[in-house]
């Protein structure tokens, strides 16, 4: 048995804002076959605390960074949470990381500072009866755990998992003491970057291991045009860098029993729920492949690439359904371009029944991202045959087969794949796209292809395993 504490700012069905709180919430019930137990450590934000019920208490904390915590154990989803109430950091209202205008909170280094103390608190003197083995912190929120670790006295490893790297978590070093953290390591070695703290580094460099979400982010990590100033860092620490791609709960993203639509095992199925999908966005019947699309909207993800080639998609009869929120400026550009195009529709807000029914309604779905990590919705669109369009780039380069003539020729490929990742190029890569669509054979063998690539937790389960096994080197208890 390996007893894992888990440390993470989101974590899914409870409190999520993109794909780290799914990874986070689908671990623990991923790695319970190969006998591992995870607990997870997470704020008590306002809609936690609403969630859990009473819970158990199983420690107090007098200071956490400027007033008073307990540390409840409950179970919620099956998860085994251990949530960190401290209401002068995380009661209010407002989202996790920003305020109701938009803004970053201004304690935020505070905020999770207090979550890697709590981590760092709880596998130095137990939860309860329970004992964790390793700590496996999940970005920056918890890169400030090996430093309370090494505080505490404690030599609990500590495994750490790039979720994205653009996030740093850094802040003036004035606050040195404000987040109690010992002078003596604000050094390059430990957690300085270029004369402010980071979170992130402190993780990056207090790791025994480090992992990111695909193995091809993980080599991207490398260099200066993905590592966001970073790739430094983690050429130092290369050694002990590996990529886990992620996987998604296949039992909620099951075509064959999702409730949010009509069910359905073979691609004829999807009929059904298109014109659904159609009549629900208010677009008319066409002759081109319903394309949808489901996101935060920021830079990361392309979105105004993606405006730039929608023409290569209407000109062939074409359409988009698109969900997300996020960047104001990219909100307005999509609802203008919207307004003025019968077959593009836009839904801004955050709405999981209906990225259900959009990905068993579409056709194909575009993740065309700058960077993307691993990426989670290629994952859905394969499950529901609906044929993924990618940049080629983490993620999304290991988990799509581009439909090149030798892919098809051996009958593997699962989608389509761009590069460079210019609006070029997606604007040639819709056009092949509406090729194969064109070609009812063709694409019927994409779709059955891709409902057939695994896309659930199996192989990356093991992985975790094998990395949190080699820690441990044979003294698991
Ligand atoms: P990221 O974590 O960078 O946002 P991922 O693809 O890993 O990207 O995960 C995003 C997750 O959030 C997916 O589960 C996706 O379906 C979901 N999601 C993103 N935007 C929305 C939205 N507007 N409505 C519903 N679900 C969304
Ligand atoms: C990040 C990345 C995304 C990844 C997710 C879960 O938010 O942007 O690519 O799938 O984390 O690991």
């Amino acid at each position: 048995m390996i007893r894992i504490l888990s440390v993470t700012s989101e974590c899914a069905p409870l409190v999520k804002t993109g794909g780290l709180a799914d990874v986070a919430g689908a671990l623990p019930t991923a790695l319970a076959p190969l006998g591992c137990e995870m607990r997870t450590v997470l704020p008590g934000y306002r809609a936690v605390m609403d969630q859990i019920g009473k819970g158990k208490v199983i420690a107090k904390i007098d200071d956490l960074f400027g007033g008073p915590a307990r540390i409840l154990a409950a179970q919620v989803a099956g998860l085994d949470l251990l949530v960190v109430d401290a209401p002068h950091l995380y009661d209010r209202t407002g989202g996790i990381y920003l305020d109701a205008e938009g803004h970053d909170w201004p304690d935020n280094a505070e905020r999770f500072a207090a979550l890697s103390y709590a981590a760092a608190y709880l596998a130095q003197h137990g939860a309860g009866a329970w004992q964790a083995d390793l700590v496996h912190g999940h970005d920056w929120q918890a890169g400030l755990v090996p430093e309370y670790l090494s505080a505490l006295g404690c030599q609990t490893p500590f495994v750490f998992t790039i979720h994205n790297i653009a996030f740093h978590g850094n802040v003036d070093a004035a606050r040195l003491s404000a987040l109690r953290l010992d002078p003596w390591r604000f050094t390059p070695d430990h957690f300085e970057f270029w004369g402010q703290i980071s979170a992130l580094k402190a993780g990056l460099m207090g790791a025994d291991k480090i992992t990111t979400v695909s193995q091809t982010y993980a080599e991207e990590l490398l260099t200066p045009a993905f590592g966001m100033g970073m790739e430094g860092v983690l050429r130092h620490r290369k050694a002990d860098l590996t990529g886990i791609v992620n996987g998604i709960d296949t039992a909620i993203w099951n075509p064959a029993t999702d409730a949010a639509i009509k069910p359905f095992s073979t691609p004829k199925g999807k009929a059904a729920n298109k014109k659904a999908l159609r009549a629900e966005f208010g677009l008319p019947a066409a002759d081109g492949p319903l394309c949808v699309l489901i996101s935060r909207l920021t830079d990361q993800k392309g979105i105004d690439l993606l405006l730039q080639a929608l023409p290569a998609l209407l000109d062939r009869g074409g359409q988009l359904a698109l969900l997300g929120s996020g960047d104001p400026a990219l909100e307005v550009a999509l609802l203008q371009r919207a307004a003025t195009d019968d077959n593009i529709a836009v839904r801004i807000g955050y709405d999981e029944a209906l990225s259900h029914r959009m990905i068993a309604g579409g056709d194909a779905i575009l993740v065309p991202s700058r960077f993307e990590p691993c990426g989670l919705t290629q994952l859905y669109g394969l499950r529901y045959g609906t044929v993924p369009l990618v940049s080629l780039t983490g993620g999304l380069a290991d988990t799509v087969i581009n439909a090149s003539p030798a892919a098809r020729a051996v009958g593997v490929a699962t989608g389509g794949q761009f590069y460079p990742v210019a609006s070029d190029a997606l604007s040639a890569a819709l056009g092949r796209l509406c090729d194969l669509y064109a070609r009812p054979k063709d694409w019927a063998r994409l779709q059955r292809n891709a409902m057939q690539q695994p896309v659930g937790w199996d192989a990356s389960a093991q992985d975790y395993h094998a990395l949190y096994a080699s820690l441990l080197n044979g003294a698991v208890r």
